[in-house]
């Protein structure tokens, strides 16, 4: 029979989020679940974002229920140059577009930089979103691999040499999605030196560096390029309240060169008009209160209590069957399997315990290593953790008595 509809070719045979399938086991009664990306919604700061969002309706009703400019309510505009300010103080974030989410500014970049067959560079592993959104822009990528420290930058130099072309390379530099790597100092300088002579856009995705609780503060590329003549034409930083306040405030911001933000803020036009004016005003008006200040240290220590009991759960029960990459910061922890395990066959006997976690293949735009897995800690209590890592010591007992 013949199609009905028509689809765009990316459109005719689409692969959803493998992330977002699994989400119907994370639902499953009882389940402790390593899966998501979602920071914890037991440290939301429920009462200030209430009182923010009451008492800014109050001041200002017309402007929060009424459409806004499509770059950003200045409020909240003003706000995050503050928030830049500590976290790039050298850079110049003057043209900042508010965005529903930095989902939004990854896909409005797309839309204006990236064309069918359009090379653009990401790390492998890598955050699946924006895998999805290029293979959905039918853009050519290029996987570079990386390790614990993040990109081997090294390796993406030979690909260039070889010829490679990106016109665009995306990565999370400090905490990754999945690895929790951050790149270190030289590797940074190296990128940004690369992007110069090959003339390539970076995109900065930094929604975890602010969830640092080891380690010494690393300084973004962003803020870096400013010290480099002309660098700072090929950075572009993208981050979001998502993980340091809520994701359901769908709130992120992209600093661009402004020849660039001005074709987002029109991309944005046709997308969404606007990022819904309450919401970024309860933002701004938390952020002004000071309140984040106070709130978010309390949210990281919790993380650095959960990351190390998961990692001394993982090395009580497994020791070195498994490889664990323990971070600085961020939610993940990044595991691979020593004794030939295979994640996804693995991923049953778990769910089967009522466990979860990601296999690693998810995060490959191809050929996975299948040895690999990503754990969030964030969510799941410390009694949680202990529980869910020895459930995941049952069913790894189980998977290796059946398959191996
Ligand atoms: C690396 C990375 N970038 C972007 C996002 C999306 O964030 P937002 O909620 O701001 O759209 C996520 C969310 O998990 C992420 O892990």
């Amino acid at each position: 029979m013949p199609p009905l509809y028509h689809f765009n070719p990316s459109f005719q045979a689409p692969q959803g989020s493998p992330i977002r399938e699994m989400f119907k086991y994370m639902a499953q009664p009882g389940m402790i679940s390593f899966a998501g990306g979602y920071p914890a919604a037991s440290l939301f700061d429920v009462n200030a974002l209430a009182q923010a969002s009451t008492e800014i309706l109050a001041q200002t009703p017309s402007s929060c229920l009424q459409y806004g400019a499509t770059e950003g309510m200045n409020g909240l505009a003003e706000a995050l140059r503050a928030v830049m300010q500590q976290r790039a103080p050298s850079a110049d974030a003057t043209p900042l577009l508010v965005t529903t989410g930095s989902q939004q500014a990854f896909e409005l970049l797309l839309k204006v930089l990236i064309g069918p067959g359009n090379c653009v560079a990401i790390e492998r592993p890598a955050y699946p979103a924006a895998i999805q959104a290029l293979r959905l822009s039918e853009a050519k990528i290029v996987d570079i691999p990386s390790d614990a420290q993040g990109m081997d930058t090294q390796a993406l130099e030979q690909t260039l040499e070889a010829g490679a072309r990106p016109k665009l390379l995306y990565i999370v530099p400090t905490f990754a999605n999945p690895t929790g790597a951050s790149l270190p100092l030289e590797r940074r300088q190296h990128l940004l030196a690369l992007a110069l002579r090959y003339q390539f856009l970076i995109v900065e995705d930094d929604p975890y560096g602010a969830l640092r609780f080891s380690g010494e503060p690393q300084a973004s590329l962003l803020e870096l390029a400013a010290d480099i003549p002309g660098a700072s034409e090929w950075v572009i930083y993208l981050s979001s309240l998502s993980k340091i306040m809520a994701p359901g405030l769908r709130i992120g911001w992209m600093v661009a060169p402004a020849e660039i933000l001005r074709r987002c803020i029109i991309a944005k036009q046709t997308g969404d008009l606007c990022t819904a004016p309450w919401m970024q005003l309860t933002a701004a008006q938390y952020l002004r209160s000071g309140r984040l200040e106070q709130h978010l240290p309390k949210v990281v220590g919790i993380y650095k209590e959960r990351c190390n009991a998961m990692l001394n759960a993982l090395h009580k029960h497994f020791g070195q069957t498994l490889e664990v990459t323990a971070p600085d910061g961020g939610m993940f922890i990044w595991a691979r399997w020593r004794d030939g395990s295979e994640a996804r066959a693995l991923l049953e006997y778990a769910i089967a315990e009522n466990v979860m976690y990601i296999p690693g293949s998810a995060f490959y735009a191809s050929a996975p290593d299948p040895a690999q897995l990503r754990l969030s800690f964030a969510t799941a209590s410390l009694e949680e953790i202990a529980e869910g890592v020895a459930r995941l010591k049952r069913a790894h007992d189980a998977y290796r008595a059946k398959e191996q």
